[in-house]
């Protein structure tokens, strides 16, 4: 079996807007090493295996050279969603988003040959919170004030979330573009050894402090990183896929055995649970919101599985286990 999902026919010119943070130095080492040329636009230069070009996210300049002749462009900025949701931080928020996906919008329009492809983040927490059934591109409802509870609807922040989403995804497909292709990743969390969500919960896992979180019925949707770098690599050679795609492994499952199967892994087969009430308090002394944990996110990746993408780590404990090997093997 190859080791990737598609091997792709050519090395490719792909460029990666705000690929400097957890997922972007990911997919940006992936494409690397397979012999493609890598350029991340960035607002701060740094020393990289390839290429690093300044941008500033909000007007043209040099960098848009970078995109003429590219073969796909991978927009991944926007500020980190790991914060309290005050007024400020929501201007961030939707700021870091949709601003640069507006500039990029700008130059592509000035480019003799732009990119055929065009992916941009979006984000899995779209759709409802869901306890009943999996969320596919077809049938998936957005959130939106949806009853979380028999006497409470999703709260507000939850609402406002998915409100930027749709936002993010309309100022994306909004303007017509004959010449390229255009597909929204609708990501779930992307697990990465030592990095990102993967190791605030491992963290938590060995401290003893790994238990079930809220009432542990919630669906936690995840992505082993390698799948979601091949997944990106076949959505790329397969040119007849377009729109949104929900980049998630085919099995979520409930937070309660979510948390026990990672605590398995790490050989701490207790943990102390956090109830709502413990989690709402921990989070705003850790300035982030409540929303990243007790939502039930139960998406599915239709779309890549009826396209015949095979996923390596489509159950959680062998991912689980394979994240902690390869942690575990870093650290020595
Ligand atoms: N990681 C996940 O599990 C996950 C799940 C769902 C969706 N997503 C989405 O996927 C994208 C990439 O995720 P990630 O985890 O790689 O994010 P990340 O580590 O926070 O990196 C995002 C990059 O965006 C740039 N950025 C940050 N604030 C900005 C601002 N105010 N204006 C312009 N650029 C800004 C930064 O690049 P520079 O500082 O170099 O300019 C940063 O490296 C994000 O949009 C995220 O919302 C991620």
């Amino acid at each position: 079996m190859s080791d990737s999902a598609t091997p792709l026919t050519r090395p490719l010119r792909i460029v990666l807007p705000g690929g400097s943070g957890q997922v972007g130095s990911m997919l940006a080492r992936y494409f690397h090493e397979r012999g493609h040329q890598v350029t991340v636009l960035t607002r701060g230069p740094y020393t990289a295996p390839w290429l690093t070009v300044h941008w500033d996210g909000k007007t043209l300049g040099p960098w848009v050279e970078t995109l003429d002749g590219a073969d796909v462009c991978i927009h991944l900025s926007g500020r980190s969603i790991d914060c309290r949701l005050t007024r400020r931080n929501r201007r961030e928020l939707y700021d870091s988003r949709i601003g640069p996906t507006r500039l990029l919008h700008r130059a592509f329009a000035t480019l003799n040959s732009p990119p055929r492809l065009w992916m941009n983040a979006s984000a899995a927490t779209i759709y409802r919170h869901a306890l009943d059934r999996g969320m596919d591109e077809a049938s998936g409802e957005y959130g939106g004030g949806e009853p979380i509870s028999r006497w409470r609807r999703a709260p507000k922040k939850w609402d406002w979330i998915v409100d930027l989403v749709k936002c993010w995804e309309a100022e994306f497909f909004a303007p017509p573009m004959p010449r390229t292709r255009r597909i929204a990743l609708r990501t779930s969390l992307v697990f990465s050894p030592g990095v990102g969500v993967f190791a605030v919960l491992s963290r938590l896992a060995r401290a003893g402090l790994g238990g079930t979180q809220g009432n542990g019925r919630q669906f936690v949707s995840w992505i082993h990183e390698r799948d979601y770098a091949r997944a990106l690599e076949f959505l790329i050679a397969h040119e007849e896929i377009a729109g949104p795609v929900n980049l998630a492994a085919p099995e979520p499952l409930p937070n309660r055995e979510f948390m026990r199967v990672l605590r398995e892994a790490w050989d701490r087969p207790n943990g102390l649970p956090a109830p709502a009430l413990l989690l709402a308090l921990g989070m705003f002394f850790t300035r982030t919101e409540t929303e990243l944990v007790l939502k039930s996110r139960r998406v599915v990746p239709g779309r890549l599985l009826d396209a015949g993408f095979y996923f390596e780590f489509p159950a959680w404990p062998e991912a689980a286990a394979d994240l902690v090997r390869q942690w575990r093997k870093n650290s020595f």
